[in-house]
């Protein structure tokens, strides 16, 4: 797969590159974090301490900031703005998030109790964050095909530009100054010690 972007090219360029840079670096992670689940399986020391690298970036980089982002700026816009067509597709995206937060929820509390030294929930911790990972990478996918390609198609260039600084804003609310490219730096870094290039 290297050099070949992760997702074909019609899931990639139709959206605002911002929007399309963070999906691009979460399915890059998720398709690395399923690799590096494989090598913990297989008793690799090195994946067991990338798997907590990649646990943190979904929490922060994924749970605490994108899906909020989503929520609270494009979600609202899409659904205002699209109100017949807009609103199933918004519908169902805010749904998986809820999932997606729920499954966030079963797969702390394994990583808890295997800070607490609970060494035998390792198996159960992978499993649930296989299943995450495969939901989100589909949840990216069809967000990136249906939403994000109608918002290219119809935004004008200072909605873009609102939608953008509002993005920014709450990046910097979520995460803090400046650390969202840090968390794109290390995930790069991550993906490319799995053999794992983010498209474009
Ligand atoms: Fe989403
Ligand atoms: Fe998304």
């Amino acid at each position: 797969m290297a050099g070949k972007p992760l997702l074909p090219t019609e899931q990639l360029v139709t959206a605002s590159e911002r929007w399309s840079r963070e999906h691009r670096v979460i399915y890059a992670v998720a398709v690395a974090s399923m690799r590096i689940i494989d090598r913990v399986r297989d008793q690799d020391e090195g994946a067991e301490i990338d798997i907590l690298d990649a646990f943190s970036f979904f929490n922060d980089y994924v749970e605490r900031m994108h899906l909020n982002y989503e929520e609270k700026h494009l979600f609202p816009w899409f659904a205002a703005n699209f109100a017949d067509l807009g609103s199933d597709l918004v519908d169902r995206a805010a749904a998986e998030h809820e999932e997606s937060r729920v499954q966030w929820r079963t797969l702390t509390a394994a990583y808890e109790a295997m800070k607490g030294g609970a060494a035998d929930v390792l198996p159960e911790f992978l499993d649930y964050f296989q299943q995450y990972l495969s939901d989100l990478r589909s949840h990216v996918a069809k967000e990136q095909s249906y939403l994000y390609a109608l918002l290219e198609q119809v935004l004008t260039p200072d909605e873009q530009g609102r939608l953008r600084a509002e993005g920014n804003r709450s990046e910097v609310a979520s995460l803090g100054p400046g650390a969202a490219p840090v968390y794109e730096r290390r995930a790069l870094a991550l993906c490319a010690r799995y053999g794992v290039p983010i498209a474009g």
